[in-house]
């Protein structure tokens, strides 16, 4: 099929571009370099031998998603673009409000126009917000948002719910991430973020780097396996073959996955997980919790294992390894 991926220039994106490609699909890539690099479609022709056309549009600018439709027949559509740092999102709310939503609905009125109706949306387990019990399921639905960027997401869902119960010819899966770490084993790609790291692996590569002195874990009182926050840790590249799962068995309606590993693993583990398989040390210490954090949480993965024939393969060692090639190789 030709797939349409938007921010496919971007950590997921990327690694999902370089699956679909070795599935033999079509990629057009539409990008505004807001958190990407041009170069990495140099990188994605290296990994696959394959070209890859690029759009170096904003999806708020609607004629030019027209553009792109009116150029390519265009099967169906991945949405991975939209601002997603959670930090920045709660100092510039109307920022991540406008652009998120904007683009995505610029987005879904020209599929609609052109009649494509087959969309994969990148959403998060932050939609869950606090439901109380670790292990998150699809039905549990979707709770209070802690962050202006979850609540993009939850909107989101909300609209392609919206829109669905409209129009029953849309074929939707929504996927909920967990957190994403990891890089592709080539080192060619990986994750990339503007400035100061908010989240925890790419802060651990720095340190690691010496890039940044030391890590702080936030808070070593929770009433977890070792007192410090505990998470599912998924491989990129684990995620970005769910996209594809997703799209190629693509069921008929609007469903919502967790992509997941269904395993919690707690900061420390990571840390001294990612120390043992380098055989470097990361300097860390031990600080007060970051407001917002929740102690615990992890996907349950079994409804995209039956439905999708999907589920993660690659181990946290996978994790800590490939993510180090990643730094060592763009130092
Ligand atoms: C993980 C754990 C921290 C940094 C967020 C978003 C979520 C998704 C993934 C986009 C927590 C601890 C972290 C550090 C630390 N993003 N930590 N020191 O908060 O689970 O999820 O990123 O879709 O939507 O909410 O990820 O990596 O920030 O934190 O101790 O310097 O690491 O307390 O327990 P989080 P994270």
């Amino acid at each position: 099929m030709k797939i349409l991926v938007t921010g496919g220039l971007g950590f997921i994106g990327s690694h999902t571009c370089v699956e679909l490609a070795k599935q033999n699909h079509e990629v057009i890539i539409v990008d505004n370099l807001y958190n990407s690099k041009e170069e990495v479609i140099d990188k994605l022709k290296q990994i696959t031998g394959k070209s890859f056309k690029l759009y170096k549009y904003d999806l708020v600018e609607k004629e030019k998603i027209e553009e792109i439709f009116e150029s390519n027949e265009i099967d169906a559509v991945i949405h991975f673009a939209g601002y997603k740092a959670v930090g920045e999102s709660v100092k510039k709310p109307l920022m991540y409000y406008s652009n998120n939503l904007q683009s995505t609905i610029n987005l879904l009125e020209v599929m609609q126009k052109y009649d494509v109706k087959k969309l994969v949306f990148s959403s998060s387990a932050t939609v869950y917000g606090d439901p109380g019990n670790p292990k998150y399921v699809e039905e549990m639905g979707r709770g209070k948002t802690t962050n202006p960027y979850g609540t993009t997401k939850a909107m989101i869902e909300q609209i392609l719910e919206d829109l669905y119960a409209s129009d029953n010819s849309w074929d939707i899966s929504i996927l909920r991430y967990f957190n994403p770490v990891g890089a592709h084993e080539s080192g060619l790609i990986g994750e990339e973020p503007n400035g100061i790291p908010n989240n925890l692996m790419p802060y651990v590569m720095k340190v690691a780097a010496r890039k940044l002195e030391v890590l702080s874990i936030f808070g070593n009182d929770y009433p977890t396996v070792d007192g410090t926050g505990v998470r599912d840790f998924i491989h990129v590249v684990d995620l970005a073959k769910g996209h594809v799962c997703a799209l190629d068995k693509m069921k008929k309606g609007l469903n919502i996955y967790n992509l997941g590993s269904g395993k919690g693993v707690s900061v420390m583990e990571l840390v001294t997980t990612f120390e043992k398989v380098n055989d470097i040390k990361v300097n860390y210490k031990i600080v007060e919790r970051r407001p917002g954090d929740l102690p615990e949480y992890y996907a349950d993965p079994s409804k995209a294992l039956n439905e999708l024939g999907w589920k993660t393969e690659k181990t946290l060692e996978d994790i800590c390894r490939d993510s180090w090639n990643y730094e060592k190789n763009n130092m």
